[in-house]
């Protein structure tokens, strides 16, 4: 596609407002609030703990907030159950892959497709009828589009089990992208990755944006392909935004590098964070 909304005039696609969430006496967010833009790559950031994957899961709708709420595409969806919001449009991949070992990459990619046509992955699995009478349709969605988009043609009656971890994750991100998803939500896309593969991986997330006009909300820690690929970075810190907004300012932010260093050395994490910026 090639009208790809600008990032700062268009309404939120998704917006996060003072989203609270408690275990028991841990705040893993505590009134966390940011804009989505359609078409944008938003990335957001933090140390470890910081309340990142807390808040995917509570966008996505495996956590109920304990205040806040999540809007998509201007309509409340804080109390829209998981799979729902999913037939709306909202994708995820997982920090731990969450894929199905035992079966091929094609059949995981189905049933992320099903999951969109009927709403429950569970019941995909036993799909039967209607279902079935959409396999044609399926196929040519999924093998011509989606695993040619990301390279894995070649394994595509693989078992997920025996592949590397590298292609697991691009499998991951071929299920998502089987919803048909309007925001595609990638927890940690690149980590454990190697130079190649997590090069090979920043390709496809701008290709999603570019040729599909998908809206990319990640969680990441390498800062590089962060400052590379972002249009706006959101920083959690103790549950909390910190600072938010486009790469050069958010990487000249004093709290953002104290943040990640702590009390420690500050200006080597500021010469890590130019690198980056040079190097995007
Ligand atoms: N299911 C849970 N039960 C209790 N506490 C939790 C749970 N999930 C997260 N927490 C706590 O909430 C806080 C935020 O954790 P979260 O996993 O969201 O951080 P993160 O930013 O994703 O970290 P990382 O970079 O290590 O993935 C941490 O203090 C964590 O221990
Ligand atoms: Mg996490």
């Amino acid at each position: 596609m090639s009208a790809v909304p600008s990032p700062s005039t268009a309404a939120p696609i998704l917006r996060v407002d003072a989203l609270t969430l408690a275990f028991g006496g841990v705040k893993a967010l505590n009134g966390v609030g940011f804009d989505v833009q359609p078409g944008s790559i938003t990335a957001v950031i933090g140390p470890n703990g910081a309340g990142k994957t807390s808040l995917f899961n509570t966008i996505s709708g495996f956590y109920r907030p304990t205040a806040g709420s999540v809007q998509f595409e201007g309509a409340d969806i804080t109390r829209v159950p998981a799979p729902r919001r999913a037939a709306m449009g909202l994708a995820r991949s997982f920090q731990n892959i969450a894929l199905f070992r035992g079966m091929t990459v094609l059949d995981n990619i189905k049933l992320g497709r099903h999951a969109h046509l009927k709403t429950n992955v569970f019941e995909a699995l036993f799909y039967v009828g209607r279902a079935r009478r959409e396999e044609a349709e399926l196929r040519r969605d999924v093998e011509e589009c989606i695993i040619d988009f990301l390279e894995i043609d070649h394994i595509r009656h693989a078992s997920v089990a025996a592949l590397p971890y590298g292609l697991r994750k691009r499998v991951e991100m071929a299920r998502a992208l089987a919803m048909q998803p309007k925001v595609l939500m990638l927890d940690e896309p690149v980590a454990g990755m190697n130079r190649e593969e997590t090069e090979d991986m920043a390709r496809f997330i701008l290709d999603v944006r570019r040729e599909w006009g998908i809206t990319v909300l990640m969680v990441e820690h390498d800062m590089a392909m962060v400052m590379d690929l972002s249009d706006h970075v959101v920083v959690l810190n103790f549950g909390q935004v910190i600072a938010q907004g486009r790469p050069q300012e958010v990487q000249a932010n004093p709290d953002v590098v104290r943040a990640y260093l702590g009390a420690g050395d500050v200006s080597t994490l500021r010469a890590k964070l130019r690198g980056a910026a040079a190097a995007a």
